[in-house]
């Protein structure tokens, strides 16, 4: 069966020294980490993504500020508004998305179950439709 999309909530473990979360590998998400990569210093108005992946699954946090994100799995879409860091998105292969609304300073970390590839992208949302109706 398809994996749906899903907010999953990290732990967090609260101290009057400030608070602590962590991710493990398999064990609050469905996958194994790979890669991590960031985006920081988005102008305002900006928007990031654009495209699918035909293998990779992801999860994103708001580490720091705030911005939505806009899935659609090619029925339509649907938006995720993440402003704290212990809420990750989980986006499974074969979503489209962007990534919007960046607030100053916001910090977007997404985690990724493969290697940076190239050929794994979708850029094109028409094709990504074809692909995503081909599944079913
Ligand atoms: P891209 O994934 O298209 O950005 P966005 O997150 O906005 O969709 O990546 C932008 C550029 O960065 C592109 O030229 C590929 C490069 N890149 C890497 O080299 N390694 C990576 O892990 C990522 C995510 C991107």
């Amino acid at each position: 069966m398809k994996d749906e999309a899903r907010v999953i909530q990290l732990p967090k473990i609260l101290d009057k020294r400030g608070n602590l979360s962590f991710i493990e590998s398999d064990t609050h998400i469905p996958f194994e980490i790979k890669r991590a990569y960031w985006i920081y210093d988005v102008p305002g108005g900006e928007i990031r993504g654009g495209h699918a992946y035909k293998k990779l699954n992801e999860l994103i946090v708001a580490l720091s500020g705030s911005f939505d994100i806009i899935l659609d799995d090619g029925n339509g879409e649907k938006k995720y508004s993440l402003n704290r860091s212990y809420y990750g998105l989980f986006v499974p292969k074969m979503y489209w998305r962007r990534v919007e609304n960046f607030s100053t300073n916001s910090l977007c970390l997404i985690l990724a179950s493969d290697y940076y590839n190239e050929s794994d992208y979708i850029r094109d949302f028409e094709k990504f439709k074809e692909l995503a109706n081909d599944e079913k």
